[in-house]
């Protein structure tokens, strides 16, 4: 398959018609790579144009040759009209600084991708540059998916939630669920993976703080059989506890020792693209941390952990927890900076009752208020009422 090559000049050195490109010995070891048929795009620094294309007929100066033979490309010029490189920097995937397009421009012979090179001819096969009523229209479709990536949510399924949150949390990304203990974190992930399970979107829950078995138990006291999903491979349960207990796992899916963050970052990595999983639960960060000796190690893990999730197209919630006392929302002060949305939950005392609260502290992408919002745990599980905002006191705040 023949290659393709982006050939840096100057306007002085220009001939859109040259049937013969010359070049600097330092680039022998590129033109060395170059074959009979590969194709060829000149740019013109100082124009800022992509103006010149053509198929290589021969390679000449090489090793071998006299050494009087210059180093050249001997091409087949096709016509083209100029485009301006500033048009098409955007959708040009070896331009990675889009800001600054042009530093990209800087060698005189590479290699680019294929589909580069493709996009570079369409430019020019419009006969002429390309008009900005083109690049409006390029760009109008990226605005066009960006905004659908806004428009689609991932839904939680968790009654109430969704309606306050504009249909539930934005796509790719990570929701921090935090709360005193018993606050009802781990309940409300296993019910966001459920949902996802039963609208075809795999799960991961990635256990640290509870034995499998007994997070199966807690979710068949709601009626949710866990095991239907992980006998059909849609839902994985990854025992992350037993070394906290020291007892030996039988549990399918572990992290074999040592618990390193490597070790972590790979075991999570193959399970989400075996079971091409979409929605992930780490439960809890506080129980993970315990595995290294200092934050800043727990830091690194949590970022670490967090690209890997995104990176893998996963929509996840991780949860921590509130310190007594603590100023803070999350045990190690990161968690609410990499988390794309933040939900509390707490308990209060009214009266002699004790009552449960949820607010959103931040969902990007959302429309949504700060009001501290009822919610109960129930025969179905978490259910918050959207139309019951409650107030109390922090004196009254129990977890
Ligand atoms: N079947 C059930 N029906 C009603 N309420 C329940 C049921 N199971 C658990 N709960 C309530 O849910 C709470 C525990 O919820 P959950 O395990 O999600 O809390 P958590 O925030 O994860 O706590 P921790 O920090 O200890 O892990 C319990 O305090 C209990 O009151
Ligand atoms: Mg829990």
């Amino acid at each position: 398959m023949g290659r393709y090559w982006l050939h840096v000049t100057d306007s002085e050195g220009f001939d859109p018609e040259a049937e013969n490109l010359s070049f600097k010995d330092r680039w022998r070891d590129t033109l060395a790579k170059v074959k009979v048929d590969d194709e060829i795009i000149t740019y013109v620094k100082g124009k800022g144009e992509f103006a010149g294309h053509g198929r290589v007929c021969a390679v000449s100066g090489l090793e071998g040759e006299s050494f009087s033979s210059p180093l050249a490309l001997a091409v087949q010029p096709v016509k083209v009209e100029a485009v301006k490189a500033r048009l098409l920097a955007p959708d040009l995937s070896f331009i990675t600084n889009k800001d600054r397009w042009y530093v990209h421009f800087n060698k005189s012979i590479y290699e680019i991708p294929k589909e580069d090179f493709e996009t570079i001819k369409e430019g020019f096969a419009t006969g002429k540059p390309v008009t900005a009523a083109c690049v409006s229209s390029k760009a109008d479709s990226r605005v066009e998916r960006l905004k659908a990536e806004i428009a689609s949510r991932t839904a939680t399924g968790i009654k109430g939630l969704d309606s306050i949150i504009e249909g539930g949390f934005p796509v790719n990304s990570t929701i921090l669920v935090t709360g005193g203990p018993g606050a009802g974190k781990t309940i409300l992930a296993i019910q966001f993976l459920l949902h996802g399970v039963k609208n075809g979107e795999h799960g991961v829950f990635i256990s640290m703080d509870e034995r499998p078995d007994d997070l199966r138990k807690e979710a068949l006291k709601f009626g949710w059989d866990l095991t239907k999903y992980e006998d059909s491979g849609e839902l994985v349960i990854v025992d992350v506890s037993y070394p906290r207990s020291g007892l030996p796992s039988k549990e399918k899916y572990q992290i074999n020792m040592p618990f390193t963050l490597d070790n972590i970052v790979r075991t999570v990595y193959e399970i989400i693209s075996q079971i091409d999983g979409k929605r992930v639960v780490i439960d809890s960060l506080p129980a993970f941390g315990i595995h290294f000796d200092d934050e800043a190690e727990v830091r690194i893990a949590i970022h670490r952990l967090n690209n890997l999730l995104l990176s893998s197209g996963c929509t996840s919630i991780i949860t921590s927890e509130i310190i007594p006392g603590h100023e803070g929302i999350s045990r190690f002060g990161v968690e609410e900076f990499i988390a794309r949305g933040i939900i509390l939950a707490e308990v209060y005392r009214e009266g002699k009752e004790y009552k449960r609260a949820l607010t959103i502290l931040k969902m990007r992408e959302t429309n949504y208020d700060l009001k501290r919002y009822a919610f109960i745990i129930g025969k179905e599980g978490l259910e918050v009422l959207p139309h019951k905002v409650v107030f109390f006191d922090e004196a009254a705040r129990i977890i």
